[in-house]
């Protein structure tokens, strides 16, 4: 639900941002900024500001920031319309029903409409004749036809826009398919589609829409755009808050809830009879996918291969499943196989007792751990023992503690009372640590300036670029067109900016003006700091043009290294005479009307 933004725009207007935080903050000025202790962490030397100029605030401790919606929102702790509306009964405004417009839940119809009329297509052709090289493909890796149907896999044609002229004739409109993310806009402004020559799996959510897919490359065809490619981020769609499967399993998942890495394992589990299987979207799963399945289960059954990224990825399940109170244990499927072509090749009833076998975290920790030591000799003995003690240390259980030190001191011939008193050892200095660590979580509650964007991690250059088209173009609105023609918002590297960019483009696109209330529903608290920080940083103080043109080309050359080479050759001076002339028509264009 929206507000609209001319309410929302004299709600700001008579709510300057120094007025409302000087009543819990104490501010002093500094330059044209105000400075104070901020109240959303511990702190001694004051790290809040406020900027009245763009009525934005941020904490370099903390990095909560926003505007004086998220302000009241965070220290009042309500949510965003309710901060709202605090502001305008304190102002005299009031906010009528008829202010909250429902464009965005209109295209979030549009865009599940689109999802289960392309979903139906690529089925249609999966089960036509031109389909058969997906079908053969499908029933080869042993799926039945009735397990193809209830999954509704399907399969996109080798072809740039059988899709497109399809949902054309269904009356679907170009923005709408962009929308969605089952079509893509070239830099010359064509459209095509974004799923080919792939088998399809429509990700369904727990209400049975589909709201995203994943498109699987034919074997040895996976050079172009890679083995999978999946529906980004969409307003009906978030991939971290979802699972696959979840539709099915959550009918059969009262005791437990098997934890696998790939769709395909999902689908042969579930046509083995494991129907409470679920995969995370992507490798990596989420505390948001861990709450979902926390109010279904009760169990997580870790089922993930034994390989090096195998091993990470239960470290990372299972502490953030620890958080959750449920029971977590984890599988090791033997030979380092997935569970799909385990079941394939030894059948399920072999899989149901690795299930039931299956061991307890510290168990597959103490398997895994030995990795290449060589426990023979008396030098790998004792780097394993010591590898090992740190690992029963983790147990907060002093009973199970006690079972694994009996077992190894036994397996090992060494002494119970030095092992014991090893990991004992060991608790206290972890003690210490995690004191600290919580400490340190006090004081910094909420934010963490890379949590917002996780993604910067794997494209530095490429973020730091898109922070900075950002940053110019909320000091530099007028750059917007020049900056739109080279650079669409799914050029974009990593989703968050896209996100970010695909409401600059919406709001300037539209002839509107840039301001950091219209991203207060569409980001959380964490992001919209991280929002303000990036538009407050300098980055766009200095040739912000040339800043603007490298940018582009750093984000371009991470993402479509083929297609680059069009902008580096443009000089800077052709760039801005581009520009000049583009503002001129501008200004022509509003004095003759
Ligand atoms: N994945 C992805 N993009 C990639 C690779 C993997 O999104 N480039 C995701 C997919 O959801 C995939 C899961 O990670 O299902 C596990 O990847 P992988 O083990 O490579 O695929 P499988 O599902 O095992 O596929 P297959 O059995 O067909 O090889
Ligand atoms: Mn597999």
């Amino acid at each position: 639900m929206a507000i609209s933004e001319s309410t929302i725009n004299e709600i700001k207007y008579r709510n300057d941002i120094e007025s409302v935080i000087s009543p819990y903050v104490s501010l002093k000025r500094r330059g044209k900024n105000l400075i104070g202790l901020c109240p959303f962490h511990n702190e001694k030397t004051p790290s809040f500001t406020v900027y009245p100029e763009s009525g934005s605030f941020y904490c370099f401790g903390c990095g909560a920031g926003g505007d004086v919606f998220t302000f009241v929102k965070l220290i009042e702790n309500l949510d965003y319309i309710d901060a709202v509306r605090l502001l305008a009964e304190r102002s005299g405004i009031a906010v009528e029903e008829q202010d909250y417009d429902n464009s965005l839940s209109k295209l979030k119809e549009k865009i599940y409409e689109i999802n289960r009329e392309t979903a139906k297509f690529f089925h249609g052709y999966l089960m036509s004749d031109s389909g058969k090289w997906a079908l053969d493909y499908l029933t080869g890796r042993g799926l039945k036809i009735s397990t193809i149907k209830h999954f509704g896999l399907g399969a996109a044609p080798d072809s740039w826009d059988s899709l497109i002229n399809h949902l054309k004739n269904k009356g679907y409109s170009f923005s709408d398919m962009l929308a969605a993310n089952v079509i893509g806009k070239s830099q010359k402004g064509s459209y095509y589609d974004r799923f080919r020559k792939r088998v399809m799996f429509p990700i369904i959510d727990i209400r049975g829409r589909v709201i995203a897919f994943s498109g699987r490359a034919m074997p040895g065809e996976d050079k172009q755009g890679g083995k999978y490619v999946n529906t980004s981020d969409t307003p009906v769609y978030k991939k971290s808050e979802n699972l696959f499967g979840m539709n099915f399993a959550k009918n059969h998942c009262a005791e437990s809830i098997i934890l696998v890495e790939g769709n395909m394992d999902v689908i042969s589990l579930h046509q083995a009879g494991f129907q409470n299987t679920v995969a995370a979207l992507g490798t990596s799963f989420t505390e948001q996918q861990a709450k979902i399945l926390s109010r279904y289960t009760k169990e997580i059954i870790l089922t993930l291969d034994a390989d090096a990224a195998g091993v990470k990825a239960v470290k990372r399940a299972g502490d953030i499943l620890k958080n959750t109170g449920l029971k977590v244990r984890v599988v090791s499927v033997p030979d380092g196989k997935d569970p799909d072509e385990f079941i394939k090749k030894h059948g399920s009833a072999r899989f149901k007792a690795v299930l039931e076998g299956a061991v307890n975290e510290i168990e597959y920790k103490l398997l895994t751990a030995v990795g290449d030591i060589d426990v023979a000799s008396d030098d790998g003995k004792v780097k394993y023992i010591s590898r090992a003690a740190e690992i029963i240390a983790e147990s907060a259980d002093s009973i199970e503690r006690d079972v694994y030190i009996g077992r190894l001191s036994q397996k090992y011939g060494i002494s119970r009372t030095a092992l014991t008193s090893r990991v004992e050892e060991i608790r206290k200095s972890n003690a210490k640590k995690n004191r600290k660590k919580e400490i340190s979580n006090i004081i910094r509650p909420k934010f963490d300036n890379n949590a917002p964007n996780p993604e910067k991690r794997l494209h530095p250059s490429a973020s730091a670029a898109e922070e900075s088209v950002i940053s110019v173009l909320f000091s530099h609105p007028d750059f917007f067109e020049q900056a739109y023609d080279l650079l669409k918002p799914e050029q974009m590297i990593t989703s968050l900016n896209t996100r970010i960019y695909e409401k600059i483009c919406e709001v300037l696109g539209s002839g509107g003006t840039l301001q950091i209330s219209s991203f207060g529903e569409v980001l959380s608290d964490s992001q919209m700091g991280y929002l303000v920080s990036i538009i407050n940083s300098d980055r766009a103080r200095e040739n912000p043009l040339i800043v603007l043109k490298d940018s582009i080309s750093v984000i371009l050359d991470e993402g479509m290294k083929k297609d680059r080479s069009d902008i580096k050759n443009m000089a800077v001076d052709e760039w801005a005479e581009n520009l000049e002339r583009i503002i001129k028509n501008k200004k022509r264009g509003s004095e003759n009307g």
